[in-house]
């Protein structure tokens, strides 16, 4: 039967060319933030204040005596004098209140096993888990490693982590073992988690043999906790080795979270920059949650018992903010599913929403465009009558996804937050209220508090409709702290490139009203479906194969994953080109990097485009394969 129509249908009105979509008034007068633009003036006359005030809604040992302090600049500290912990705010708190029997955490793994966590229950876990690792002399200052799946023991791990004030360092369980190993290296961890394996479109992925792999080649890691997911084989190593539930078995459940400075690191996240070498991106106890919790509350207007469902992985920042601490530190349920959203049939994903009544349902648009492929028919065959608000993440949404999101899964009632943030900003940072007028396509403004502006090499602000570097000219809570063991490179890639602001390595342009679209990366990081790889990094993957002697990697215009990478290599004078040498260069590099890089094309050529200082002119390779102007050539040998 229909279902009737609903009030909240947002109302479509047109402003010259672009079309808005208008929030209803049913949305307007239920939503946390009510006025949107005065909300984003006050908070622009006093962000110091605005931020502060966000900083109330957690729980503070110790208040802080300096809400701000930019004395040691870039370095900048928040909330300075200021006792807290971040897992303590996420969880120890709610136990005692009427929070916790509620579901924290709702898991269901692409075979339908399911498991569910109250806050209570969690905390018991977390407990057990922080009490064995101290045993065995994890402590405050220590880095642990993390390569699991999307499982609530990852969860257990990170909080257990952080309720020490040991930092987590979660690698993404799509790397692979040289990728692993060296940013267990970077890190020095001490001990790492991982899981026996895990599902993925009904195939075993084998992650303990991947982590037994890099350990070879790391000297630190000296205890191997593995949790028993899938139940395979695995090679079990008595002196390192111990399975999680014997790890945590007779271990007390109560345990005191250690009382960190507002400015102690909370944990270390690594992404890809320009270089081949990966940056430790550092977040803090105090700030980090700051934002994420002021953020997930007004975008995505939780009232308190929401059901929300991200469906990143805990291996990116989107997972440490808005699958893992934004919800707990909200007290809401958080859904983590592990495997394909279209296994076994492509509406396993709507199905997931009406099964939990998920109200929040917050992806990337690469999910989006692959379910587009499928059809609308499989939203359609299902009413999702919980979802208020959906959201987008991880690289620009095309409009056409946006409106069919908006159409077949919102039912044209849900309003779409497209939020643009990064590792390094811990929170969303340009990205609409429900409140807010949308625009298909666009981020919409910066978030109460921030302040965005599209500028030139130069600084100086570009005039309306012109693309350029987008900079934000303020500082925030979640901010990241520095580089894990490299402050030069800080202050380098985000305070050097323009004078005075942080450079986002973004490309945006800002229309007549504000609003901000963003265009892309500039031309060394690529997106592909949505996860961050440097090209460096890939080019240096190609290099190590022995036929290879320069390697130059673009990122090509995919319908479905939003870029792949072609890559141009240069062979040694012995190896002979065919198409078999192609395949095994393909197969090294999936190898080296993992299921990350999704390499669409390989390509020999005699040279590379090169600046007179030896630069590869990615730019160049990139326009003449698209059929693009080559523009300034100056710089080109
Ligand atoms: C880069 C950051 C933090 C979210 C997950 C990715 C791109 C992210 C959007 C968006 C256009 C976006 C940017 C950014 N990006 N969200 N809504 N619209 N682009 O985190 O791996 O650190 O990547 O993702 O290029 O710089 P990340």
């Amino acid at each position: 039967m229909p279902k009737k129509q609903d009030k909240r249908e947002l109302t479509e009105v047109f402003q010259s060319s672009d079309k808005i979509y208008a929030p209803s008034k049913k949305i307007i007068k239920e939503a946390n933030v009510p006025d949107y633009e005065k909300t984003l003036k006050n908070a622009a006359k006093n962000p110091l204040k605005f931020w502060e005030e966000a900083a109330m809604d957690l729980t503070w040992f110790k208040p802080w005596e300096k809400t701000f302090d930019d004395k040691k600049k870039p370095f900048y500290k928040w909330f300075v004098g200021g006792k807290c912990n971040l897992a303590y705010n996420a969880l120890d708190r709610h136990v005692g209140t009427e929070i916790e029997n509620k579901l924290a955490i709702i898991f269901e793994d692409e075979n339908g096993t399911e498991k569910k966590y109250t806050y209570k229950e969690l905390y018991f876990e977390v407990n057990k888990l922080v009490n064995a690792l101290r045993g065995y002399g994890v402590k405050k200052g220590d880095r642990v490693a993390i390569y699991m799946p999307n499982i609530p023991e990852i969860s257990m791990a990170m909080l257990a982590c952080a309720k020490i004030g040991a930092m987590h360092s979660v690698v993404y369980a799509g790397f692979s073992s040289q990728a692993l190993a060296d940013r267990i290296n970077d890190a020095r961890a001490k001990v790492i988690f991982t899981a026996d394996g895990s599902f993925r479109r009904g195939k075993v992925i084998d992650l303990k043999s991947i982590v037994d792999e890099a350990i070879k080649q790391t000297k630190t890691i000296k205890r191997v906790i593995v949790v028993k997911n899938n139940k395979q084989p695995i090679k079990f190593n008595k002196k390192l080795d111990v399975w999680f539930d014997d790890f945590i078995k007779g271990q007390p459940t109560e345990a005191k979270a250690a009382k960190m400075d507002a400015e102690d690191p909370a944990f270390v996240l690594y992404t890809s920059g320009t270089t081949s070498k990966p940056k430790g991106i550092v977040h803090v106890h105090g700030g980090y949650p700051v934002g994420v919790l002021r953020t997930i509350k007004w975008v995505f207007d939780l009232k308190g018992d929401e059901v929300f469902w991200c469906t990143a992985d805990p291996g990116w920042i989107t997972g440490h903010s808005y699958i893992i601490y934004g919800p707990l530190l909200a007290g809401i349920t958080t859904v983590q599913y592990e495997g394909m959203p279209d296994m076994p049939e492509p509406d396993r994903i709507w199905k997931v929403v009406e099964k939990y009544n998920v109200n929040v349902l917050y992806t990337a648009p690469t999910l989006i465009r692959a379910m587009m492929k499928y059809g609308a028919k499989w939203p359609q065959m299902h009413a999702m009558p919980s979802l208020r608000i959906l959201g987008s993440v991880g690289e620009p949404i095309n409009p056409e996804a946006w409106k069919w999101y908006h159409k077949y899964v919102g039912k044209g009632k849900c309003p779409v937050m497209d939020t643009w943030w990064q590792t390094e900003t811990g929170m969303n940072m340009i990205t609409p209220l429900p409140s807010a007028p949308l625009k298909a396509g666009s981020a919409c403004k910066p978030f109460p508090g921030i302040i965005a502006d599209v500028v030139d090499k130069k600084g100086k602000k570009v005039p309306v409709g012109k693309g350029g570097f987008l900079v934000i000219r303020n500082q925030w809570p979640s901010m990241i702290r520095t580089i894990f063991n490299n402050p030069e490179r800080y202050i380098k890639t985000y305070w050097s490139e323009v004078k005075g602001v942080f450079f986002t390595g973004d490309v945006a342009f800002k229309d007549k009203d504000g609003y901000f679209w963003i265009q892309g990366r500039t031309d060394d990081v690529l997106k592909v479906a949505g996860h961050r790889i440097g090209t460096a990094e890939v080019e240096s993957s190609f290099v190590s194969h022995p036929a290879v002697v320069e390697a130059g990697v673009i990122g090509v215009p995919d319908p479905v994953k939003g870029e792949v990478i072609k890559a141009f290599l240069i062979l040694n004078a012995k190896a002979v080109a065919s198409d078999e040498l192609k395949i095994e260069i393909i197969k090294h590099v999936r190898h080296n990097l993992g299921p990350v890089a999704v390499i669409k094309e390989v390509e020999f050529v005699d040279k590379l485009p090169k600046t007179r200082s030896g630069k590869i002119m990615r730019r160049v390779l990139k326009a003449k394969e698209l059929g693009l102007p080559l523009g300034d050539t100056s710089s080109l040998v």
